[in-house]
């Protein structure tokens, strides 16, 4: 019997896409349509205002830092869990990643802990909802809106996930999403960004694609500020068009097989389910549980063939030599170096690292590997006594 089969990501709808982009003639996005029809189905599909696609997920997340105007010395806190994409832009705008704390049971940023971080420098949160979870979005707005502090969603890992029955990725100035290889759906590489507000909207245009304005009424076409190349190209968008038609359908299978696999670990002992935000829909990109000997149980599940991993990223970023050792340039200070991130204790997201074992979650799953996963969590946990 094969297990764990991953559904086929790419097919005849992605083809399709393709060739119509490539009979363009062109590939560049101003020139064809099909980067100004996937940022249109993106925007209507999350109710937003605008869209802006571009090459990566790190991208969208960069674009957003230079649309605020992000700066040197500007501090932004992040979650000590997450992928470097989340945090590499705010060292490129020459910013200060300041890592708050965790919720022992959701693994999504404390906002208690992300009060405590705020200083006169604080310019924003970066809010990661980790594997389709939702941050506790009430608290975390209110608290950046009290504060006058931008709040940015990076929804890499929870594309159809909503909380309060609106999308995540709406609450915050801006959502990021990434199109990535490994995520719900995927073009290879690409990220887009969503915004209800006009002029940060034409803002992250600019910081996508050199700061030239090609906009058809743009008088001059001077770059104004520092910005990337981040554009999309055409190929991109047309495989994403096609994956964006899956998604419900991708969304909907994860939900039910996460979401039966969470309800048949109740009252397994020793073992801690993640915590569902309240109001949040989850759409499950991984599912992370937590328990003492991690290796032990993750070593017996593979062994079975269960597709899992210990520790996801192992330790928490700020241990990360880059930070220990200000290694951002070979010569030269960054900002970043004014802060001790030996001193940056963050002791949850420590120990879910060392408890937390990752199984993964595919659309693709059937329900003969959802028994399979629970007969061996339960006969692991009656060797293990
Ligand atoms: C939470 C999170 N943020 C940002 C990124 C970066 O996305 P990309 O790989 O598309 O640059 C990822 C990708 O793994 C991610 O998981």
């Amino acid at each position: 019997v094969t297990r764990y089969r991953k559904e086929k990501r790419y097919g005849e709808e992605e083809l399709q896409q393709l060739r119509e982009a490539l009979e363009q003639g062109t590939l560049f996005y101003t020139q064809g349509k099909k980067v100004t029809e996937l940022e249109s189905a993106f925007a209507r599909k999350y109710c937003a205002k605008h869209a802006v696609a571009c090459s990566s997920g790190t991208a969208a997340i960069h674009c957003t830092m230079m649309a605020l105007g992000i700066s040197p010395g500007d501090e932004v806190i992040v979650p000590p869990i997450t992928d470097m994409g989340s945090i590499l832009p705010v060292l490129w705008q020459g910013a200060v990643p300041v890592f708050a704390d965790l919720d022992p049971h959701t693994y999504n940023l404390d906002p208690a802990s992300v009060e405590q971080c705020i200083t006169p420098r604080t310019r924003a949160v970066l809010a990661v909802h980790l594997a389709g979870n939702a941050c506790d979005l009430d608290v975390l707005k209110r608290l950046c809106d009290s504060r006058q502090i931008d709040l940015i969603e990076d929804c890499a890992q929870a594309h159809g996930c909503t909380y309060r029955g609106r999308s995540v990725g709406t609450f915050g100035r801006f959502g990021c999403f990434s199109f990535n290889e490994f995520k719900h759906i995927s073009c290879g590489d690409g990220g887009v960004c969503i915004t209800d507000d006009d002029d940060l909207a034409r803002k992250l245009r600019l910081a996508s694609d050199k700061c030239y304005d090609r906009s058809p009424t743009a008088v001059d076409r001077s770059p104004t500020f520092l910005a990337g190349n981040y554009r999309m190209t055409e190929l991109q968008a047309a495989v994403a068009i096609a994956q964006l038609g899956k998604l419900d359908s991708i969304i909907a299978r994860r939900r039910s097989w996460c979401g039966r696999l969470h309800e048949r670990l109740v009252g397994v002992p020793r073992l801690s389910r993640p915590s569902i935000t309240s109001g949040c829909e989850h759409s499950w990109w991984f599912y992370m549980l937590r328990i003492d000997r991690a290796d032990e149980f993750c070593n017996a599940l593979k062994s079975e063939g269960v597709p899992c991993g210990a520790h996801y990223i192992g330790r928490p970023i700020q241990d990360y030599p880059l930070f220990q050792n200000h290694a951002a340039f070979a010569r030269g200070q960054h900002p970043f170096s004014r802060r001790d991130y030996s001193q940056e204790q963050t002791p949850v997201a420590r120990q879910i690292l060392d408890t937390c074992v990752i199984i993964h979650a595919n659309e693709g799953y059937s329900d003969e590997d959802l028994d399979h996963l629970v007969t061996c969590i339960n006969k692991y946990m009656k060797a293990a006594k």
